[in-house]
């Protein structure tokens, strides 16, 4: 295996599709992947990368610097938990084209992919995601492991609870107030606030029952 240099070396949590894109954007800001962690012995950032695979997902005990590279909100919820014992540093990744404002706020383990903009006084809570173009406007806060998918888009203001999915393309007015474990349909818009575990799908935004929805996530 190459050497790393120690302060430069980085190992992913995940080797799916959202690890591509979180290797490839670390890569390019010079962190040295030493490889990923995942139960699937094909997974795709080996097959597409050749990135080693070092372990099953819970297995990263002696590791240094993680990021948690799994896409899917579920998993990530276990393995922040499995993982939050073992006091290892999990590093922020702002993929070049990104824009943070200086006066946001991002914790460890937020991946940030390229086009996405996080605005002034904004919080991100660890371990988000805020993907590919989207946007999170002025004074929003967001708890831990929540994902804002590509070109989704938060007014200003706007609060999201813990392990919520905001969906592909949405948007959601300044100002409105979204529960933890929540998923907000692709292309919905969010116009009234939305309670703790609900989905919402439309223009304008409407809960689904539980009944409706086969699998949340
Ligand atoms: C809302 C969502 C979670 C529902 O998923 P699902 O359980 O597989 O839902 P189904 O495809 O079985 O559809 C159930 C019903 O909801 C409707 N529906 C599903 N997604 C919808 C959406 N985004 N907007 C409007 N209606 C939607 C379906 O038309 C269907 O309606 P019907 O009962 O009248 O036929 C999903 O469609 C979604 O939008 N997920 C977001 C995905 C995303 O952005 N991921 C990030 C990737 S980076």
């Amino acid at each position: 295996m190459a050497e790393h240099t120690p302060d430069r070396r980085l190992v992913l949590i995940g080797g799916g599709g959202h690890a591509l894109v979180v290797a490839e954007a670390a890569q390019n800001l010079g962190w040295q992947i030493a490889g990923f962690y995942d139960d699937d012995p094909a997974s795709t950032l080996a097959s597409r990368t050749g990135l080693p695979r070092l372990g099953g997902l819970r297995e990263a005990a002696g590791e240094v610097r993680i990021v948690i590279a799994v896409g899917g909100l579920e998993l990530r919820r276990t393995v922040i938990d499995a993982l939050r014992e073992q006091r290892l540093i999990a590093a922020t990744v702002c993929a070049p084209g990104s824009h943070v404002a200086p006066s946001a706020s991002i914790a460890g383990g937020v991946f940030i992919g390229p086009g996405a903009i996080v605005h002034s006084h904004a919080s991100i809570a660890a371990h988000g995601i805020i993907n590919s173009g989207a946007i999170v406007e002025h004074e929003c806060m967001l708890a831990e492991n929540v994902h804002i998918a590509p070109g989704a888009a938060l007014g200003g203001r706007v609060t999201v609870g813990a392990d919520t999915l905001i969906g592909l393309g949405s948007r959601t007015l300044p100002g409105i107030r979204i529960g933890h474990g929540c998923t907000i349909g692709s292309g919905a818009v969010v116009i009234r606030d939305v309670p703790d575990g609900a989905t919402v799908v439309g223009v304008p935004a409407r809960e689904k029952l539980k009944a409706q929805i086969s699998k949340l996530k």
